[in-house]
């Protein structure tokens, strides 16, 4: 029998209380009730948190471009934009939570959920470090699959990355142990339930847009348990779907990759446990023309969020110029926002919208300073362009380029 040191007994014990707590997700992931049907609900109802910093700037360049596609449907009652306050960094810290009860029953009453950038404490900042509020709605809303889509049409780029958003090294982030001074140990979950559900909506979204092919992407050669059962899940998931071509790659293989011109226009849906996406996206993002530019969509079955992928910039509002912040990448969030319900007409003309505006045109140039445009002009440039009956003809004439 090995004597334990009581630093050891804390730790086992602690251990413990997670497995149980995530045996018991596992019961409830069982026993999930299915996908919610926004077309069969009279009304839909759209939160909006503008979070901090550049949050509450961006989120309302977003809501407003949302507000004129949905005008019809606001006005009979079926769609309600929703404001949520109190996302706020300081609300949190003051009652010490990720996400204040209030905020999150508030959100729970909503069906979607359009997100600003929120700060996310970390060890040796001005606030407690406390839980990433992120983290925090995606685990209590269960928003498994994490979908950043990435398109340069003149590179001939199409892709979709499937992050896993509630498990990996995610899971149990906050939650991790200084067994002593000097000894720190993290938790990496993953589950069989977990990690088929993200698979398929991965396999399902390269059938169902004709994209062909998933690129599975992990480290299973060395983190063998649960990237191996990442792997392991995806190749039974794969055989459902013979229609759909698959391969497998290390994450630091693909980090390079999606740089290589020759191969990058191989790849088209991915999926990802939980921080290899989390990576891989932001590079992607870099990609494409930087972390502003491109948008994220957080879904469960019940719930889905909806934001931009990069933070909240706070040193753009210390030194006033906020309002010249970059707000495509929430408009983009708010296209998939459309998209996820239902209306995919005026999700797609919102995306030849942001092409046209991002990628091909460019007349108003956003560089975050007072020599660009500002967030404001910008919206009202994709509005514009949005509502151009000639909108289409503009698109397909870049295009053919
Ligand atoms: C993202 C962000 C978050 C994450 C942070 C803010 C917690 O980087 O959405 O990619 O790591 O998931
Ligand atoms: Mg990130």
């Amino acid at each position: 029998m090995v004597a334990f040191s009581n630093e050891i007994k804390v730790a086992m014990e602690h251990f413990g209380e997670l497995l149980q707590e995530q045996l018991k997700r596992v019961e409830d992931l069982k026993a999930s009730p299915g996908w919610i049907d926004y077309r069969s609900l009279d009304k839909i109802i759209i939160g909006v948190c503008g979070g901090d910093g550049i949050g509450p700037y961006i989120s309302e360049h977003a809501r407003r471009v949302l507000e004129v596609l949905l005008a019809d449907d606001i006005s009979t009652g079926r769609i309600e934009i929703r404001t949520i306050d109190g996302l706020t960094i300081e609300n949190r810290i003051r009652e010490m939570k990720a996400i204040p009860d209030d905020v999150l029953a508030e959100l729970k009453r909503c069906h979607v959920i359009l997100k600003g950038p929120t700060t996310t404490p970390k060890k040796g900042d001005p606030w407690p470090n406390i839980e990433s509020a992120n983290v925090a709605m995606r685990r209590y809303l269960d928003l498994f699959a994490n979908v950043r889509p990435v398109r340069i049409p003149e590179k001939d780029i199409d892709w979709v990355f499937f992050r896993e958003n509630t498990e990996g090294s995610y899971a149990l982030g906050n939650k991790g142990v200084d067994v002593t001074d000097d000894l720190a140990v993290d938790f990496c979950v993953a589950t069989t339930q977990g990690s088929e559900r993200i698979i398929q909506l991965a396999f399902e979204h390269a059938r169902r847009t004709g994209m062909g092919k998933v690129s599975v992407v992990t480290k299973a050669n060395v983190i063998k348990a649960t990237d191996g059962k990442f792997l392991h899940v995806a190749e039974e998931v794969a055989k459902e779907y013979p229609d759909v071509e698959w391969d497998d790659w290390f994450i630091d293989i693909m980090t390079a990759k999606l740089l290589d011109p020759y191969r990058a226009k191989d790849f088209k849906v991915m999926v990802l446990p939980n921080l290899y996406g989390d990576i891989l996206t932001d590079e992607a993002a870099q990609i494409q023309g930087g972390v502003g530019t491109a948008g994220s969509a957080n879904i469960g079955m019940r719930y889905a969020m909806f934001e931009a992928i990069h933070g909240s910039a706070p040193r753009m509002v210390k030194e006033g110029r906020a309002q010249y912040a970059d707000p495509s990448s929430m408009i983009k969030a708010a296209a998939m926002l459309l998209d996820h319900i239902g209306y995919t007409e005026e999700a797609r003309r919102l995306d030849m919208a942001l092409e046209i505006c991002c990628q091909f045109e460019r007349r108003l140039k956003v560089t975050g300073r007072a020599d660009g445009a500002t967030g404001a002009d910008f919206a009202s440039y994709v509005l514009d362009t949005v509502s151009d009956p000639e909108l289409e003809t503009r698109w397909s004439r870049f295009k053919k380029r």
